[in-house]
């Protein structure tokens, strides 16, 4: 086992700070040569992990790339105690406490009940225009919504949502502006648990409140940074995975017929999008201690930088891998993460964004690209290259 990490893979340009052109070429060259690849990130070297072997192993492994060597010091300042910096009892606990609304029944249960009508509100009011910004106008406002209803939140509330929302995911690039949402969020939300618990509702912060694991319950504290990290967690990701998929279908005429004669073929389309361009493309974790893992000798204190994007189009698993083709029938492994710290979110995800495919497409018929719209739809990184979704979607449909 060596002190020091090898000669630099690639020097262009920062992972941690800058947005990588043509990410997906680049991360192909680079795992053309080895699984992995040593990288700038934060002014230090960092081992990119580019096969799905690797990244897979590596978030299953939550001894040698735990969590919580990393969160506390990142998104731990304004989110507070999430579950991503605890391990062991504790992490499970905690994500068992929170498990029931996100469970697949659930999720399903939410999406006929809540997300469905969410989704055509937002929908009736562009639907007559005849034209849109899918991203602005629907991609973004829709996962705080249902994070707002999920909560039990009035209507009206949902404005400020959305701007802490996306406040809260600009630490540590704006940190003044995401511990300023942190307490305006904590301030508004506190109060609601004290009314939950005197009259508990239908809701996920009263389940939140009341729910019991090994005779254990959530604190208040516990519950707030729960609620917190929903936001960053649960908003931006859906927002761009939707605006990543409905790219996809616009720029792919013939897949997007195929999901207009067969409803069916809705959750074969959200299951390629997320192969295709997953928003969480980049992962950073930090090994803590020295190690030899998958043959590669790592010093403690090393960045590592999961490159899901890179592990969704590993041609040794999927042929073709730049081809986006919804008839594939796989769904990505990694898109979600693995192991113990793995989304808890799949399932309500997958309801929101199969609903908002179904409502729209059954909404806007003829939907298409309006003329020049095409550069504006293409996916690109956003957040340096650890995030990646379209910045707008201008569409036009037959009124
Ligand atoms: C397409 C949308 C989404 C994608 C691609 C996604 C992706 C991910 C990934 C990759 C992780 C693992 C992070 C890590 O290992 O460090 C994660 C964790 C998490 N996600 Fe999601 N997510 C999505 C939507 C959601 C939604 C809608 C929610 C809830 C409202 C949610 C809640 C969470 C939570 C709470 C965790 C932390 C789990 C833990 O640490 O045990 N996510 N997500």
């Amino acid at each position: 086992m060596t002190g020091t990490l090898g000669d630099l893979d690639f020097t262009d340009c920062d992972f941690a700070f800058e947005d990588i052109p043509d990410l997906h070429r680049l991360l192909a060259d680079l795992r053309a040569r080895k699984p992995y690849a040593l990288v700038p990130h934060g002014g230090r070297k960092a081992v990119l992990l580019l096969t799905e072997e690797l990244v897979a192993a590596a978030f299953r492994d939550e001894r040698t790339f735990p969590a919580n060597a990393i969160y506390p010091y990142t998104t731990g300042a304004v989110l507070g105690r999430t579950l991503q910096c605890m391990t062991g009892r504790e992490h499970r606990v905690n994500k068992a406490l929170a498990s029931p609304p996100f469970r697949r029944l659930a999720s399903d249960a939410l999406a006929a009940s809540t997300i469905r009508p969410l989704a055509h509100r937002l929908v009736d009011d562009f639907a007559d225009r005849g034209h849109a910004d899918l991203v602005a106008e629907f991609a973004a406002p829709f996962p705080v919504r249902v994070i707002s209803a999920l909560l039990g939140l009035p209507e009206w509330d949902v404005d400020d949502m959305a701007r802490w929302a996306h406040a809260l995911f600009t630490f540590p690039l704006d940190p003044d502006g995401a511990v300023r949402a942190s307490r305006e969020f904590t301030e508004r939300i506190t109060p609601v648990l004290a009314e939950r618990r005197a009259a508990p509702g239908d809701d996920l912060v009263s389940a939140l409140v009341a729910h019991e694991v090994d005779g254990e319950r959530l604190t208040d504290e516990e519950v707030l940074a729960f609620l917190r990290l929903l936001f960053p967690a649960g908003a931006d990701t859906t927002h761009l995975a939707l605006g990543s998929i409905l790219s996809a279908l616009l720029t792919h005429p013939d897949q997007l017929d195929r999901v207009r004669a067969d409803e069916a073929e809705i959750r074969w389309a959200v299951a390629e999008g997320l192969r295709w361009e997953p928003p969480v493309a980049l992962l950073p974790r930090v090994c803590p201690d020295a190690v030899t893992w998958q043959g590669i000798d790592i010093p403690a204190g090393t960045t590592m930088i999961f490159a899901i994007t890179a592990a969704n189009r590993d041609p040794a698993v999927y042929p073709e891998p730049d081809r986006f083709d919804i008839t594939r029938r796989v769904l990505p492994s990694t898109a979600f993460g693995g192991g113990p710290h793995s989304c808890l979110g799949v399932w309500l995800a997958q309801a929101e964004l199969r609903t908002a495919l179904s409502v729209l497409l059954a909404r806007l018929p003829g939907l298409r690209l309006r003329e020049g719209a095409e550069p504006a739809a293409k996916v690109s990184s956003q957040i340096a290259s650890a995030l990646r979704g379209p910045d707008a979607l201008h569409v036009e449909w037959d009124v």
